[in-house]
């Protein structure tokens, strides 16, 4: 075995169900008609022992009670090495929280979001003296935990909604959100839940991966502006879409790629429906829907 990955939440920021939304997705997960799932985050492993969180959703106490290989081993023990987060947004960083409890693990992020945490002093919670907070540069190999690495690179996106200002930048490229590379014995994963535009330089970084996690949003740039939740399009929030010309679909259409797999769809996105001509569509074009739960072994 080289490397192991667990969809632990594959919904955006809000999940499916989103506590306030009514839209016929969160409905039917209300109803048990569709799977519900958790916010974002994924679990992997070069060997089932030494695991790393990929973003702490605020969703990670019940997604840690559903997986049993991330249990406790001992009184005070637990196989999870590192947390990584991506960028600084709610649904990826507010699970540290949780993960309190003086218990030590490395927190990895770029600078950049390594200094949205310290601002807040909430996040002080996790006791400098046993959570070592690791800034990581872009483009440099460190080892996640003992025996697989892992690289950051920049992916266009934003600032998180929290830190928006008058105008807001969707696309910018640096430290605020970043994909991740995972590599383990020759085996390539990638991990990139945000990204705003699929760029040559993605391309080329992309092709011939073994794996790919990819940001799944929106079917539809303007699904939810459709669905009248709001005035928002995907591209404003800083994500590119799986339909379309210049959706991720058609942009990884001519990729050698091993495995796709789509991962934080929002709770509109109409693939969430196992029975839909989306669900459907995206299957045929060789992408995986992602769950919460299902693993990959590479
Ligand atoms: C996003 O992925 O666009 C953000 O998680 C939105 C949010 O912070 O709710
Ligand atoms: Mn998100
Ligand atoms: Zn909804």
């Amino acid at each position: 075995m080289t490397l192991r990955a667990i969809i632990l939440g594959a919904a955006a920021g809000g999940g499916l169900p989103q506590w306030n939304c009514g839209c016929e997705n969160c409905n039917l997960a209300r109803s048990g008609h569709i799977p519900a799932q958790t916010q974002s985050s994924l679990a992997v492993s070069p060997d089932g022992k030494n695991w790393a969180i990929l973003n702490a959703s605020p969703d990670i106490r019940t997604q840690l009670g559903s997986t049993p290989v991330l249990y406790p081993t001992g009184l005070r023990e637990v196989p999870i090495q590192s947390v990584l987060v991506t960028n600084g947004d709610i649904d990826h960083v507010a699970g540290l929280l949780t993960l309190r409890e003086m218990q030590p693990f490395t927190l990895f992020a770029t600078q950049s979001i390594q200094d949205v945490i310290a601002q807040n002093p909430i996040f002080d919670a996790l006791n400098a003296s046993v959570v070592t907070r690791a800034p990581i540069s872009l483009n440099q190999t460190f080892d996640l935990v003992p025996g697989l690495q892992a690289t950051l690179f920049s992916v266009p996106g934003k600032v998180p909604l929290y830190l928006e200002g008058e105008h807001v930048e969707t696309e910018l490229v640096g430290e605020q959100t970043v994909g991740v590379a995972l590599s383990a014995q020759g085996k390539t994963a990638y991990y990139i839940p945000g990204c705003a535009a699929l760029t040559p330089e993605l391309r080329a970084r992309l092709d011939e991966a073994d794996l790919l996690f990819f940001d799944g949003t929106l079917w539809h740039d303007t699904e939810m502006v459709q669905a009248g939740l709001g005035q928002k399009t995907g591209k404003r929030m800083g994500h590119m879409s799986m339909d379309g010309p210049d959706g991720s679909i058609a942009g990884f259409a001519d990729m050698k790629i091993g495995r796709k797999v789509f991962i934080h769809m929002n709770n509109t996105n109409p693939v969430l429906r196992p029975d839909s001509a989306e669900n459907a569509q995206a299957r045929a074009k060789g992408w995986t829907i992602g769950q919460d739960g299902m693993e990959i072994t590479l």
